[in-house]
């Protein structure tokens, strides 16, 4: 089975023809040709941040072997702590929070660290960890930013406490740059087991290279599924000039048709709590690469039937600036309504329908009432959350991304503007260097 791409609420194959219903033809060649170039340029390796296209390539560069040994000597741990921020830190929990079941104890659990410098989440997290079997994973490209630092600082030191340091080796794994930074002369100096991020893969595209894949491979995820998955998408869409089959290419141009037409938010939902955290993964993705010059879509996400009790109302009736993408699921655990005698919550009319099947219903008539309330909608639709239509997402979420910025003459793979909250911080902070 394969994911399936919609416009508005029409379940059908997306064509030109479908787009010139709603936008104007002569916009919706101009965006079909912008996005060609886009993608051409990416394909020759001739676009902005070229120097960072590794990601592309990451389906086919996979060394299994490698993260089964790591895997192999670190799941009997009882925890894991995944030590990282952003690009670091987003795509792990993203696929991990999707899959896992929240109400069962895991062994080895994940826990997530350093990706913010509150103190009662450190100090909680050493106090949880006092009679646990736990192992640090470290994660950071550049080995420098200041969240993961600190953490990792006090948990290096917690570790070397419970376990001693003749067990370090046994219990970290450092994920930096292969040459680079502070984290790599560390693993050198203590000799620990280490794993490369290419240099040419940025940090939000990193989720497919070891990055994401061997903490999630440690806590049971089938990693070559998603790298399967996000293969097949591949296939799909890279050097495809077709808007009925390639469906990065016609997203990319959804979205630069509302660009176009002043809809300057995006909301992306799911009806599917498990993917909260790959919506955050979804908004650093769009947000970093294509938020600069002063230009980009602001990337916001909600997860539905929640937040139509909330945000609903905007939607439905705020300011006509936002547009709306869905991601649908089209199979879920099978459960049904059964029948009351006295009906005294008057969900008879209900009975023998799934849940999943009122899931979806909602979905429908949601977006029919956002579409008719004058807000655009592209659902992308897979039939199982499982890993493989997870990379099949993420491989074309990261492509669409990487048109949509070029789109917008911007540089999907830098991130100048994160720089200026840390420079701020560092003189603050009276770091030497920064006074
Ligand atoms: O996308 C990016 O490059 C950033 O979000 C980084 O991932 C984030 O700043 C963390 O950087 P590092 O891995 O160097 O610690």
């Amino acid at each position: 089975m394969e994911s399936k791409f919609f416009l508005n609420h029409q379940e059908t194959k997306l064509t030109r023809e479908i787009f010139n219903q709603y936008y104007s033809p002569q916009l919706v060649d101009q965006a079909y040709k912008k996005s060609i170039e886009s993608i051409q340029a990416l394909n020759q390796k001739i676009c902005k941040g070229n120097q960072f296209l590794g990601w592309i390539d990451l389906p086919e560069k996979q060394n299994f072997e490698s993260y089964k040994k790591i895997s192999s000597e670190f799941s009997n741990f009882d925890v894991i702590v995944s030590i990282g921020i952003g690009g670091s830190y987003l795509g792990i929990r993203a696929i991990y929070e999707s899959l896992k079941n929240p109400f069962k104890k895991t062994k080895p659990e994940l826990i997530f660290a350093g990706h913010h410098l509150s103190s009662k989440y450190l100090v909680e997290l050493l106090e949880y960890l006092k009679d646990k079997n736990f192992a640090l994973i470290v994660i950071s490209k550049s080995g420098t930013t200041t969240e993961p630092a600190i953490y990792f600082r006090f948990l290096f030191k917690e570790l070397i406490y419970h376990f001693g340091e003749k067990e370090i080796q046994k219990r970290i794994i450092v994920i930096t740059d292969e040459e680079k930074g502070i984290l790599r002369k560390l693993a050198r100096h203590y000799n620990l087991i280490s794993e490369v991020i290419p240099d040419d893969v940025g940090g939000r595209y990193s989720i497919l290279s070891p990055v994401g894949l061997v903490p999630l491979s440690i806590v049971g995820i089938q990693i070559e599924d998603l790298i399967k998955g996000a293969k097949q998408m591949k296939n799909k869409i890279q050097h495809n000039t077709t808007i009925e089959t390639n469906p990065a290419l016609s997203y990319a141009m959804y979205r630069l048709l509302n660009y176009w037409n002043s809809k300057e938010i995006e909301f992306i939902a799911t009806y599917r709590p498990e993917l909260f955290y790959f919506l955050e993964w979804w908004k650093q993705l769009f947000g970093e690469s294509e938020g600069k010059n002063f230009k980009g879509i602001f990337p916001a996400s909600g997860i539905f039937t929640t937040d139509l009790h909330s945000l609903g109302q905007w939607i439905q009736e705020g300011k006509r600036n936002i547009f709306e993408t869905i991601i649908d699921i089209e199979n879920d655990v099978e459960i049904k309504i059964f029948s009351n005698v006295d009906d005294s919550d008057g969900l008879n009319y209900l009975e023998n329908k799934s849940l999943n099947y009122i899931n979806r219903i909602a979905l429908q008539a949601t977006r029919i009432a956002h579409v008719e309330g004058g807000v655009p909608n592209f659902t992308i639709q897979i039939p199982e959350l499982n890993e493989f239509y997870l990379g099949n997402l993420i491989y074309f979420f990261e492509y669409s991304c990487a048109i949509s910025s070029l789109n917008l003459d911007v540089n999907p793979f830098d991130q100048p503007g994160v720089e200026a909250y840390k420079t701020n911080m560092f003189r603050l902070l009276k770091k030497p260097g920064f006074i």
